[in-house]
């Protein structure tokens, strides 16, 4: 399978690095033989049929010399040329999902099946998206959009098959879990985030985290996915952190309780919103952990837990997905 990668970033770069060294374990246990055939970053875009020198790409990019690789190409090259899948790893935007929305629609359009784990152009255009790649005969998968490398979609799409999701509530953010926690600790919210930032949880302007919008985008995510609701994120109901207090927290505290940023979604609501939860709740993870509980109609609550973020984690994602799409295009029928 020959793929383009666009971004090179932690994820990018995490991902090359597992294609070199698990390249062989992919080919044997799944089939799945992988050729990178470009690769761009925000300057540079390098194209060879033939298959790119990984280990080459790698130094460059580390030594900031992308720029002086001899197969040099245009963008369109990489997404309209010989490639059979675009894995899209540049930054999340959410105000209008670009330049993700546009790379990912000019390859959808030329039938190239896509990959991300940006959850930007699925928080502003998911439905259409959809559509595109249904349209164009092409899938599209995401994987690692929401909880990193942590099967949260997967946990709602799959694994309940042939059962009716009624509601899905957790905890999808990190960086203000890891804040709630410390604030549970005694530290004040400025300082909870300064101490966020140092450990690169928190971005230096924390206000998609901490007001609840990076929620927002992927509950847009995992509700399209388990209701097919059809919403983006001008649909849900939003609200940040920053309004609770160390008094907040410590009288939470007093009841058996402790406040989370939960985001919520029935089909019909889609809320992100700060809750008091029961200490005792299988959702009171500490740290940047996140949560998922689904509750199916027959099986009832289930709960999934693990790290939400990480370049390496996020691109197990991605390979999840690679694998996903060569079993599709097999058609033999196993469900992975
Ligand atoms: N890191 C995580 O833990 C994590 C977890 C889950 C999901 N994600 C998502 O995965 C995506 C990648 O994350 P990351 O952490 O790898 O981001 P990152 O480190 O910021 O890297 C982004 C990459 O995209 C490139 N880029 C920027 N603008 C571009 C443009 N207009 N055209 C082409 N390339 C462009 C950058 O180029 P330069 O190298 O030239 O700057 C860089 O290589 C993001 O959408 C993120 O939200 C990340």
């Amino acid at each position: 399978m020959k793929a383009v990668i666009i971004g090179l970033g932690t994820v990018g770069r995490a991902l090359l690095r597992e294609v070199q060294e698990r390249g062989h374990e992919l080919k044997s246990k799944y089939g799945l033989n992988l050729k990178v055939v470009g690769v761009a970053d925000s300057k540079t875009a390098v194209y060879n049929e033939e298959g790119l020198n990984i280990a080459e790409i790698l130094k460059m990019k580390e030594r900031g010399i992308l720029n002086d690789h001899p197969n040099r190409a245009s963008l369109t090259e990489l997404i309209k040329g010989g490639t059979d899948v675009l894995v899209e790893l540049t930054p999340t935007n959410l105000k209008d999902g670009m330049p993700a929305v546009r790379y990912i629609r000019e390859a959808l359009s030329a039938g190239k099946h896509v990959i991300t784990a940006n959850k930007g152009p699925l928080a502003v255009e998911m439905p259409a998206l959809m559509e595109l790649a249904e349209y164009n005969g092409v899938h599209f998968l995401f994987s690692g959009a929401v909880g990193g490398g942590t099967p949260f979609i997967r946990f709602v799409s799959r694994c309940l098959l042939g059962e009716r999701v009624i509601r899905i509530r957790g905890i999808i953010n990190g960086t203000t879990n890891y804040i709630l926690t410390r604030m549970e600790e005694g530290l004040s919210f400025e300082k909870a985030l300064k101490e966020a930032q140092k450990l690169g949880y928190a971005e230096a302007d924390p206000s998609a985290d901490v007001d609840g919008w990076d929620s927002a985008a992927k509950l847009v995510i995992l509700s399209n996915v388990a209701f097919q609701s059809g919403v983006t994120l001008r649909d849900v109901e939003v609200e940040g952190i920053r309004d609770i207090g160390l008094e907040n927290v410590s009288d939470a505290l007093r009841n058996g309780e402790t406040y989370k940023l939960i985001a919520y979604s029935d089909g019909e609501s889609h809320l992100v919103k700060p809750q008091r939860i029961s200490l005792k709740s299988p959702l009171n993870v500490k740290g940047a952990l996140n949560a998922l509980q689904v509750e199916a109609e027959i099986s009832g609550k289930q709960t999934l837990v693990g790290k939400g973020a990480g370049g390496r984690e996020t691109a197990a994602a991605v390979i999840r997905d690679l694998v996903e799409l060569k079993v599709r295009l097999a058609g033999d029928g196993r469900c992975l």
